[in-house]
Order: structure tokens, then sequence, then C-alpha cells
């Protein structure tokens, strides 16, 4: 039932699921409401707002106030079950938890990170080289970022199997696994890991966060719980998806790869503007006050999704927006990739350099690629949008 607070005009019929042409084109798919007016309501998933022009998401997204992190998702049950430290906290208490997360992810452990990610990303493209094709998304975009967590946690890479499996699922759910499942799958994964740094505690990301006081006190195992399983499902399906898309831009402008491989020095401003190009993350919020915006009122208890897509591809908020421009002058930071406001992504800095690497290593040791003219790109929507397919070839 459509609440009586929205006005027939704002209803659309758009599932954040499966927006109409997005096994083609994700960006495309969404686009379509630009057309419409800033704040919809969609009927699907239970009904909820979708913010739909750059502005209004912007806008609503930095609002920490009057809308709560707490939901998770559109989806009901998911915010329940999961329990994000520090995703879903609000106010004064996220505040405490997200600058204990931060400083375990500053930036001089990201840089003392990157030998290992260049290693690892090294590594799988010697295996690919020589095979003349691969599918982008399997055998490479789900990978490093498996490695990257596990360098983080200080785990072997021979334990890769294990995280294999459930990575999976979070960036190809198939179905077989309930949330609870996944839940409680990721739970049993890392309990050994927080175990043994909250006893002996190490210098891996775990220990340093864990060593962090939270409001003056120690970490509760319950927390602790929490924190990790933000950190897993936070920094592997998202890495995923901007890898697969850097990749299909590449395979789409060989011009590009051609730049790159002359200037590496353009690869750190081409990294940003590709994030900025190809945003795959919505959030979701639940109003805890009324908020009156473009000329609609989102009252108390509503669910409002929020897609960096239509900001970062809206021609209102940046000029020739899907043109891809290394020079862009991207300063300070104002596209939503990462977020915007309090909850900004803890793990950007992180995720810039395996973007930079990404580049710098694939471009420098592999041929020209180029999308398979015998297999078709696949994409999926949902809160992470991205490529499930991405044939590429080449000639080794
Ligand atoms: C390209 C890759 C990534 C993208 C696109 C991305 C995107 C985002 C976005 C949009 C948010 C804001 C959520 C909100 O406003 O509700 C966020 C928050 C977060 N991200 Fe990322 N992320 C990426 C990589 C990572 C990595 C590598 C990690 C950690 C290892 C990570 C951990 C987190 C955490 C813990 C938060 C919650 C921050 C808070 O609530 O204060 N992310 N991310």
């Amino acid at each position: 039932m459509i609440p009586a607070h929205v006005p027939a005009n704002r209803v659309v019929d758009f599932d954040i699921f499966n927006p109409p042409g997005v096994e083609r084109d994700y960006f495309a798919a969404w686009k379509t409401l630009l057309d419409g007016p800033g704040l919809v309501w969609s009927t699907a998933n239970g009904g909820h707002w979708i913010g739909a022009r750059g502005d209004v998401v912007r806008t609503l997204w930095a609002d920490a106030t009057r809308l709560s992190n707490e939901c998770l998702a559109v989806t009901p049950g998911l915010g329940e079950v999961m329990q994000f430290i520090p995703l879903q906290q609000d106010g004064a208490e996220h505040k405490a938890f997200r600058m204990a997360v931060m400083k375990g992810l500053a930036s001089r452990f990201v840089v003392a990170l990157e030998p290992k990610v260049a290693e690892s990303a090294r590594a799988l493209i010697d295996q690919l080289r020589p095979r003349g094709r691969c599918d982008f998304v399997a055998d490479f975009a789900e990978i490093l970022p498996l490695n990257v967590f596990l360098s983080l946690i200080d785990v072997p890479l021979e334990d890769r199997p294990r995280l294999r499996e459930l990575g999976v699922q979070l960036t190809r759910p198939d179905g077989s696994m309930t949330v609870e499942g996944l839940k409680q799958a990721a739970d049993d994964y890392l309990w050994p890991f927080i175990e043994r740094r909250m006893a002996e505690p190490g210098d891996d990301l775990f220990s340093r966060i864990l060593a962090e006081p939270v409001g003056g006190r120690a970490w509760t195992v319950d927390e602790a719980r929490r924190m990790c399983r933000n950190l897993l499902f936070g920094g592997l399906d998202t890495v995923a998806a901007m890898f697969g898309m850097v990749a299909l831009h590449l395979a789409r402008h060989p011009q590009d790869q051609r730049l790159l491989r002359e200037r590496p020095d353009l690869i750190p401003a081409a990294a940003d503007e590709l994030m900025r190009r190809y945003p795959t993350v919505s959030v979701s919020r639940n109003a805890v006050a009324d908020v009156e915006i473009d000329g609609v009122t989102i009252r108390t208890g509503d669910l409002v999704y929020l897609p960096s897509v239509l900001h970062n591809l809206d021609p209102a908020c940046f000029d020739a927006p899907e043109d891809v421009a290394f020079d862009r002058d991207l300063t300070p930071i104002r596209h939503t990739t990462m977020g915007a406001g309090a909850h900004r992504c803890v793990g950007a800095g992180l995720a810039r350099m395996e973007v930079i690497v990404l580049l710098r290593e694939w471009l420098s040791r592999m041929p020209d690629i180029a999308l398979d003219p015998a297999e078709p790109v696949r994409m999926k929507g949902g809160n992470v949008g991205a490529c499930i397919a991405l044939p590429l070839v080449w000639t080794p």
C-alpha cells in the first residue's frame, strides 16, 4: 500500500535489485530515474523512497541527524541480522567506534601494505597472461580483495579457499544461503582470528582496532564480532565491483590503456576519475525525523534509498558526467562513490590504493585487452551493483 503522504506523481515501479535493463548496463538502468522528480517512491521491496537527483542524493546522504543508518538496507530484517559496527551506528556511539576503525586503517598502514598488494596482483596477472582470455570477475576482481583482506588480518594466503566461497556468496549470491546463513558463515570464519587477536594482540588490522579504547573502555566480544563482520562485508564485494568497472572501461577504451601505459604518472588521477565515473554502492536510511525535501515530506519511519550513481552521473552535479577525463578536478572530493558525511568509507584510502595497483600492474604486464565478442558482459543491481561476468580476450 502506498502511504497517504506520498503524492501519486512520485510513485514508480522500480525494483532496486532489478532495474529494467540492469543485466546489460547498470548505469543506464539507473539513469532512467534522472528524467523524473528528485525523490520518488518505489512500490517494490515493501515501499521506500529513492533519491533520484544528484543534489537530493547528496543532501540526504550527509544528513546523519534526521536519517539513521540503523536499518542498513531496505530489505526487511537485514539490519537486525548484520548489526554492523560502525556502519549501523549513529551519533556519538558511531563516532567513538568509527575513530577506532579509522586509526586501524590509517594511511601509513595502507602505504605499508601496498607492496604486498602489488605482489599479489602480479602473481594473479602472470597466471592469466598466457591464457589469452579470462572472466575478469571470477579470475581477478573477486580474488585480489580476498588476498588483501587476508594480508590485513595477517592470515597466510593459503587460507584463501575458505574465504573464497564466502566471498562469492557476497559478490554473486546464488540464493543457496540465507542472510542468517551468510552472517553465521562469516562469523564462524572470523571468530578464531578475533579470539586470538583479543587475547594476544599483534600488529594486524583487527589487533590495531581492538587495541583502541571505545568511549574510554575496551571492546566487548560482541562489538568485536560486529566490527570484524563489517570490515569483511565492506571491503570485498565493493572493491571487486570497482575492479570490474575499471577493467570494463579499459576494455572498451583501448586509447586509455595506451595513454596510461605511456603516462603512468596519470594513474592516481585516473583511479580517482574512474572511481567517480563508475559508482556502484547505494545506501539505505531510516528517517528518525520528518524531512522536507524536493517538495515532499519524508516521514519518520520511512526508508530512503540513496544511489551514488544518480549523484555522480547527474549532469547538474558534474560536467559531461559520463566522460572519463583524467584531468577532471575532483578536489575536494565531491562525488559519493565512497559516501559522504559521517559514514564516509573508512576504507577509502585502501580501496584507492587497490585500484591504483590494479591499473599499474595490469597495464605494465598485460597486452591490450578487449571484450570477448562471443560472450556478453553481465551486470547486477542491488546495494552493490557489479559486473557478474566480464569476459576479456587478448593476444598472449
Ligand atoms: C571501491 C571500494 C569501496 C567502495 C565503493 C565503498 C563504499 C562505501 C560507502 C559508500 C560507504 C558509506 C556507507 C553509508 O553512508 O552508509 C562505506 C562505508 C564503509 N566502508 Fe567502504 N567502500 C569500499 C571499500 C571498503 C574497504 C576496502 C573497506 C575496509 C576494509 C571498507 C569498509 C567500510 C566501513 C567499515 C564503512 C562504514 C563506515 C562508517 O559507518 O563510519 N570499505 N563504504
